[in-house]
């Protein structure tokens, strides 16, 4: 059977609104958050200590994980952020926060273009980043992009996948993220790259599956992931999302979507869809255009 609860990783603040063009006063990013928070949400990724030059739009990470401090006390320690190196941890570590995420590319071609390195200088990078997290006792989370295809290399195999993952694991990250950074995935490919982890001895607890849309797909995804058993699930409120440095990337799987989807089929997430949709559509005025989300859509009053 299907599991009979779910945690749903919210990304919006953090993968949503690093493509957006505009620039977002941080008293706007930190209202997103404290408000995805009072919708339930349990786990908020609030934003990216990356080099400032490569994301323009997260440059005041420093300045908004300040301001949720201020807002939400020892709660902000909470949120987790993007690192992914030392300068970035270092950053993090001076705010006191407690959870971070590294993201490797299962490609060269993104690895280059996303981290300035190889598949393989990437873990030179990650390592001691990790290793310097987890004695500090913070939690670290290890992303995988790339998982499914890549805009520049095609089908991305399995196997590389797989092999990415092990090192990740291997540094000691908790979850693994496996991301259909370009919405290409179908479900027949998720079950099978959820089998392949479970044959190297990686079982669905230890994964999170971090889809987008672009095809339309990422719902029956979710549950080709929900029946091999994973039971964490990224998603930005109202579809928010995408990466600069992906070509053809849109956004993610919308939070909405997935509530709407859980609830039909009685899976416990602990998430107000009222709540997380009127906070979307605030959002989507701020932004200055709708909520790709079908479900925010359908929930907007005439
Ligand atoms: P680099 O140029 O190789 O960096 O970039 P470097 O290590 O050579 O350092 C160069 C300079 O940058 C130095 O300063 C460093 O101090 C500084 P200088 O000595 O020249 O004055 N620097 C930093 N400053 C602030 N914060 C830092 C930092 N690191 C170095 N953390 C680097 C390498 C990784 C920094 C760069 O490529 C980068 O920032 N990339 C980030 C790209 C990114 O954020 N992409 C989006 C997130 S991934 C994603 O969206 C996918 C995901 O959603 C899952 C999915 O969908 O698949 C997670
Ligand atoms: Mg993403």
């Amino acid at each position: 059977g299907l599991p009979a609860a779910v945690t749903i990783y919210e990304v919006g603040p953090r993968d949503g609104l690093q493509n957006e063009q505009g620039i977002i006063p941080t008293a706007t990013k930190a209202a997103f958050v404290r408000r995805l928070l009072a919708a339930g949400l349990p786990i908020v990724e609030a934003t990216s200590f990356v080099h400032p030059r490569w994301v323009p739009q997260l440059a005041d990470a420093a300045d908004l994980m300040t301001a949720l401090r201020a807002e939400l006390g020892d709660a902000a320690a909470e949120l987790p952020v993007l690192v992914p190196n030392e300068r970035g941890l270092d950053r993090a570590v001076e705010l006191g926060l407690r959870h971070v995420a590294v993201f490797a590319s299962a490609t060269d071609t993104f690895a280059e273009r996303n981290l300035n390195r190889t598949v393989d200088s990437q873990f030179e990078m990650f390592a001691p980043t990790v290793d310097r997290a987890l004695a500090q006792g913070m939690d670290v989370r290890g992303y995988v992009s790339m998982c499914f295809g890549d805009p520049w290399e095609g089908a991305v195999p399995i196997d590389q996948v797989v092999a990415v993952g092990t090192r990740l694991l291997d540094l000691g990250v908790g979850q693994l993220s496996l991301g259909d950074t370009i919405g290409v995935a179908t479900a027949g490919h998720v079950r099978a790259l959820v089998a392949a982890f479970a044959a190297a001895g990686i079982g669905p607890e230890r994964l999170a599956l971090h889809f987008h849309d672009t095809y339309g797909q990422a719902l029956t995804n979710v549950h080709a992931g929900l029946q091999a058993g994973v039971t964490t699930y990224d998603a930005s409120a109202g579809g928010l999302g995408g990466c600069p440095y992906a070509h053809s990337a849109t956004g993610n799987l919308a939070t909405e979507d997935l509530v709407w989807f859980l609830t039909g089929l009685g899976i416990e997430h602990g998430v107000d869809l009222t709540a997380v949709a009127a906070t979307s559509r605030w959002m989507a005025a701020e932004l200055g255009r709708p909520s790709p989300s079908a479900v925010v859509r359908a929930l907007t009053p005439p």
